[in-house]
């Protein structure tokens, strides 16, 4: 079971860096613009505060005469110049010794309602001091700052500093993600390829080198694990190609011996059945009987093992000839009628009367596969019991069919365990089978070999002591 995965983990490398970088850069932009904005301020605060003292020293001295001798032009050019020189003064006013307005000189940008609502508003401070002459008061001067001067100024400052720092921000970060994406992206990202290849099973690849120390550890493990994994294919291909050599030498070896030991008991058979003709005694026939079928079991063991090889060979052709299924399965019947009755055994088959049963294929090699099966369905079935083939014409299509037979048995039935190989070669139940029933233990393997090459499938059901239903479906074409 995979574990769910949260988004960090989701992320790749990439993703993970860009975050991590931008993350750590836009950190180190704020708190470096939010100490030096702090300084800023204070610089600015101290600057304004001394240029305010300054005003005020400046003015008191300068306004001196000028009120004393209530030169009212002198007052008014020097209120303005200060209202002109500092923008921060909004307006300057200077006042008579009882405190009425002598002159006042306002901002020509700031209209009179306005300055009205200045005056209300909190964004103003006002910087008064007297002017004395001999130590008498004999005026006063006010000067009155906007503070939202100040503020926008400093506002604005603190915008193009951001800006700038932003722009620097960018560029050190774009410069940290494109030596990052060199030495770690790229290379993970070709690491990954590689894995890629390997997981495909290409293994016919050396990684190039990498500059970065550990990524070059990996990429020599890998090279060196590349190499391993060659050389062993090639001494595996190397293995295969000497078993398949020794495989095809033994089968060669098993067709020709099966031929050699074929014709001299053809032979055999042959003259024993001449001799049977013959007038012979009681016992003389008997042993004649028991030697022939010692022949002819002799000869159909040799018969599955020449088959056998050939299959095993590729070498084993199917015929193509238009042929009845059912006169195979009929020849079938009748040829094992004999063992049947021997062992009181009801053989009985069935089919539906009017369809079509007439297809290509190989007969020979249908009924060998029948023989097969119904012979061990006789011989796994005790005395009495009773051995049932089924044909079925499953689906017809394209001048085609689905044949299926059925041998069904009622006789000792296959052990769960027995089932997984049973239709591999020499799988006989166990020892005392072959002792008891003889048989090479051929006949199955055989039999799913040759529905293999048809292209069909083979099955079985069966119960311990109840019975065994083998089944096998082929598909044929239409015969004419
Ligand atoms: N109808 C059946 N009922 C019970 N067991 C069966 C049946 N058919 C096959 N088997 C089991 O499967 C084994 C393999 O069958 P297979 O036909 O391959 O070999 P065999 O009959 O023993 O020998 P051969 O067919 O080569 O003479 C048998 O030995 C038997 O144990
Ligand atoms: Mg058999």
């Amino acid at each position: 079971m995979t574990k769910s995965k949260n988004f960090f983990e989701r992320l790749s490398i990439t993703q993970e860096l860009t975050i991590s970088v931008i993350a750590v850069i836009f950190l180190m932009i704020s708190l470096l613009g939010f100490i030096v904005a702090k300084a800023l301020i204070k610089n600015n605060e101290e600057k304004i505060a001394w240029q305010k003292k300054s005003n005020l020293q400046i003015a008191i001295s300068l306004l001196s005469d000028p009120i004393w001798t209530v030169d009212t032009n002198n007052i008014k050019n020097a209120a303005a110049t200060f209202v002109k020189e500092d923008n921060q003064i909004i307006a300057v006013r200077v006042l008579d010794e009882y405190g009425d307005n002598l002159v006042e000189s306002r901002d020509p940008s700031v209209n009179g309602s306005e300055f009205k609502e200045l005056l209300k508003s909190k964004n103003r401070f006002i910087d008064a001091g007297d002017i004395k002459r001999n130590n008498e008061k004999i005026g006063s001067i006010e000067f009155i700052y906007s503070t939202q001067k100040f503020n926008d100024e400093l506002t604005l400052l603190i915008i193009k500093l951001g800006l700038s720092f932003f722009v620097v921000g960018l560029g050190f970060g774009s410069i940290i993600l494109w030596r990052l994406k060199k030495t770690i992206t790229e290379p993970v990202n070709r690491i990954v390829e590689m894995s890629e290849k390997i997981a495909e099973g290409n293994y016919q690849f050396q990684v190039e080198e990498e500059y970065v120390l550990e990524f070059q550890q990996i990429t020599d493990a890998s090279n060196a694990a590349i190499r391993a994994i060659n050389e062993r294919d090639l001494e595996l291909k190397r293995q295969i190609a000497k078993a398949e050599q020794a495989t095809v030498a033994k089968s060669n070896f098993v067709s020709t011996m099966s031929h050699e030991i074929r014709t001299p008991l053809n032979a055999i058979i042959g003259l024993t059945e001449l001799t049977l003709d013959s007038d012979l005694t009681t016992d003389q026939r008997d042993n004649l009987e028991t030697a022939k079928l010692s022949a002819d079991s002799l000869l159909s063991i040799i018969n599955d093992i020449l088959d056998f090889s050939k299959i095993e060979a590729g070498k084993l052709e199917l015929e193509a000839m238009d042929f009845d299924i059912v006169e195979v399965l009929q020849e079938c019947e009748k040829i094992l009628a004999l063992s049947a009755r021997k062992k009181n055994i009801v053989l009985s088959s069935s089919f539906t009367m009017d369809e079509n049963y007439v297809f290509k294929g190989d007969p020979f090699r249908v009924k060998q596969i029948l023989l097969n099966l119904i012979n061990n369905a006789i011989k796994f079935t005790s005395e009495g019991g009773e051995v049932h083939v089924r044909l079925d014409v499953l689906d017809r299509i394209n001048r085609g069919a689905l044949v299926r037979f059925e041998i069904q048995d009622n006789g000792i039935g296959i052990d769960k365990n027995k089932m997984d190989n049973l239709f591999e070669a020499f799988s006989q139940e166990d020892q005392s089978t072959t002792r008891k029933f003889g048989g090479t233990g051929l006949g199955l393997s055989i039999s799913k070999k040759l529905i293999d090459l048809m292209g069909g499938v083979i099955g079985v059901e069966s119960k311990v002591d109840v019975g065994s239903t083998f089944w096998f479906q082929i598909r044929l074409k239409e015969g004419r």
